[in-house]
């Protein structure tokens, strides 16, 4: 994604002077953005349509869709994706990297039944895809094939993305930024910080 409106908004996110509710301001259009970006990936289907005054070709979603959050920070995203998609089902992941070690651990998962065709996964962050990984692994085990698959996050770091891209279609991730490297802390450089923290105040 480049334009002038996801980088405004990424900046604020990048900023440290940024308080929690310009975070969450900038977190929220930057989201839209990124939804519109993301859904447009999935499959459409021409349809006609009669407008007041005549005929005109246009496109359906021709999908059914849910996403799925990667908590805690992929919360942040899932209101910017109901909004344009706002029928789609929301499973749930609660998963967290370990501090000393930045392995990804599953808490929890509970996914709608039946399984929709088409799943995106949302999380801010992408820094080792460790935690991306284990959300597609768990969408396989149920059945998903990785063309079935799509991630939307905000910064990735570029091993991130190249590890994200060996499990789905890399033309299915979509992301604002691609970051060059993680630090020893497995935080992507330069990064906006632990995105969870800043979006929710702690
Ligand atoms: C962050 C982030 C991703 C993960 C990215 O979550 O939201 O889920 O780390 O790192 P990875 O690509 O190396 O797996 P964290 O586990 O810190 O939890 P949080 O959402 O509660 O902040
Ligand atoms: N999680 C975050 O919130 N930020 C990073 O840079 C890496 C993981």
């Amino acid at each position: 994604m480049n334009s002038h409106s996801t980088e405004r908004f990424l900046s604020y996110l990048r900023d440290k002077n940024t308080d929690a509710v310009r975070f969450r301001w900038a977190s929220d259009n930057l989201a839209r953005l990124l939804c519109i970006e993301a859904t447009g990936k999935l499959p459409h289907r021409e349809i006609e349509i009669e407008t007041p005054v005549g005929t005109a070709s246009g496109q359906r979603l021709d999908t059914d869709l849910m996403v799925l959050p990667i908590y805690r920070a992929g919360q942040s995203l899932v209101q910017a994706f109901l909004g344009v998609v706002p029928d789609a089902a929301v499973g749930s992941v609660l998963i967290q990297r370990n501090e000393e070690t930045a392995q990804p651990k599953l808490y929890y998962k509970k996914l709608p039944h039946p399984l929709p065709k088409h799943v995106i996964i949302l999380d801010p962050m992408l820094a080792t895809a460790g935690s991306a990984v284990m959300a597609v692994n768990i969408l396989k085990d149920e059945g998903y094939d990785a063309e079935q698959i799509y991630f939307a996050g905000v910064v990735a770091a570029q091993q991130g993305f190249n590890r994200l891209a060996e499990h789905i279609p890399e033309d299915h991730i979509t992301v604002a930024a691609i970051d060059p490297v993680l630090n020893e802390k497995k935080y992507i450089v330069p990064g906006l910080g632990d995105y969870g923290d800043r979006y929710f105040g702690t």
